[in-house]
């Protein structure tokens, strides 16, 4: 099967990378003459465990390859991804859908023979309709069909999530495209992922109503963490108390410093931006993005409260910036309202990641001060808060940080630690909701 993927951002390289695994033919198109060149060194331009040697490999054995050319690639292209990005549209959350019309109209003009375009990237209700038109209105060859084929996988795990996926999606119109769709995902009914068949519309929308599950779930966490310090209970033992029921589930039940990343603030937005379209009061997931976005912004003044109320003055050393770990992804993440509001308050930052001080210099205040080991932020700190809930921050010598401290807060926002163990290091523990 020859697969082109056009744009080889997260979605497009982990897919391009994996379909060529799966013995594949696999062109990824991208208009980015940089990216292209850092491909063709081999170099991936996102970080992401797991992803240089897959393409390294798949390179080498000749199954998968880049070009800044759509023409040259689609010659006997079964199927076309579309993985370009859907950024948030400024003004009204809008999901942006100028790079999918553009590269819907660019292969319009190009095919020469009937093929499947597929929407890998996260689009709004109607995407695939508005496609179709588009294809028609531009002369596509007659036969040329979309299908929606929404991608799940998360930053960090992507290739684990994309070869083991819990379910594969499929919304299409036509036979022709369910066929074509189940053919290139043979390979994974080994791993006995269950493919599903909807309409365009369902599936386009199936995407947006799991990430905002995922996020109500997250808030919902979040919230009975702020009721559990109230009262005095404990969040994680609640977490495992509801996550046993079967209905509930255990995951995405970890409480924090609210969600952040490139999907969940972004695709929220957008589907209250369709349900307003519709006419649909969207409350539930209005709450939700209005009381992550409070929470996000809360998180200076926690630290302020460890600290007695004020930040001026202070020194506050901060561990991990990324969204998540396994990631240098630093879009919305919670590190960045958090570094603003303590050096709006006075204090100075200092900060450490395992990956992402590159990116973090991209979008943090000029003052955040970058540390080059996890120990560096303690240095004559008065709080130390682990905001990115890093494997290597999990067995840090607490000791040897209060040492080096001229204060005694510890302010967990991703409960890694348990009070007994920072309070034997000499510390003060603030952990969420317990
Ligand atoms: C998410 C979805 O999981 C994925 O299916 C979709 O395709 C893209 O969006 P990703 O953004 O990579 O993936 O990260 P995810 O692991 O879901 O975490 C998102 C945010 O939620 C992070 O900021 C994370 O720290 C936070 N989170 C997650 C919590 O605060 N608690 C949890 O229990 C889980």
């Amino acid at each position: 099967m020859k697969i082109v993927i056009i744009g080889t951002g997260y979605v497009g390289l982990v897919s391009g990378a994996c379909f060529a695994d799966f013995g594949h033919d696999v062109i990824c198109v991208d208009k980015d003459p940089a990216k292209l060149d850092m491909l063709a060194r081999g170099e991936m331009p996102i970080w992401e465990p797991g992803l240089e040697g897959l393409v390294k490999q798949n390179v080498a054995d000749g199954r998968l390859s880049f070009t800044g050319k759509l023409s040259e690639a689609l010659p006997d292209a079964q199927a076309i991804f579309i993985a370009v990005g859907t950024p948030s549209r400024r003004g009204d959350g809008h999901a942006d859908l100028t790079y999918v019309y553009d590269a819907v109209r660019e292969i319009a003009r190009a095919l020469r023979d009937p093929a499947v375009i597929v929407t890998k990237s996260t689009v709004p209700v109607g995407t695939g309709d508005e496609i179709a038109r588009i294809l028609e209105e531009e002369g596509a060859p007659e036969g040329t069909v979309v299908a929606s084929n929404p991608e799940f996988l998360r930053e960090g795990a992507a290739i684990v999530d994309f070869k083991h996926p819990d379910r594969i999606l499929v919304g299409a119109e036509d036979q022709k495209a369910r066929d074509v769709l189940t053919e290139i995902y043979r390979p994974l009914f080994l791993n006995k992922a269950p493919m599903l068949f909807t309409s365009r519309r369902t599936a386009e929308l199936t995407k947006y109503a799991a990430n905002a599950f995922l996020a109500t779930k997250i808030s919902f966490i979040n919230e009975m963490a702020d009721i559990c310090e109230a009262v005095g209970a404990d969040v994680q033992e609640l977490a495992r108390g509801i996550g046993l029921d079967g209905r509930i589930g255990p995951k995405f039940l970890h409480p924090g410093p609210g969600y952040g990343g490139s999907c969940f603030p972004k695709d929220t937005l957008a589907l209250l931006k369709t349900a307003d379209d519709f006419n649909v009061d969207a409350k539930i997931v209005n709450t939700v993005v209005r009381f992550n976005d409070d929470r996000k912004a809360a998180m200076a003044e926690r630290v302020a409260r460890a600290l007695g109320g004020s930040l001026e003055g202070k020194k506050v050393g901060i561990l991990g910036l990324t969204f998540k770990p396994n990631t240098d992804d630093m879009r919305e993440a919670p590190s960045i309202p958090l570094v603003r509001g303590l050096i709006e308050g006075g204090a100075q930052v200092m900060a450490f990641d395992p990956v992402g001080m590159k990116e973090a210099a991209k979008v943090m205040p000029e003052e955040l001060v970058y540390c080059e080991q996890p120990y560096g932020v303690a240095d004559d700190a008065d709080a130390l808060v682990i905001c990115t809930e890093w494997d290597s921050f999990r067995g840090l010598d607490l000791a040897r940080m209060k040492k080096a401290m001229r204060g005694t807060a510890l302010v967990d926002l991703r409960n890694v630690y348990e009070r007994d163990e920072a309070e034997r290091a000499g510390l003060d523990y603030y952990p969420i909701g317990r």
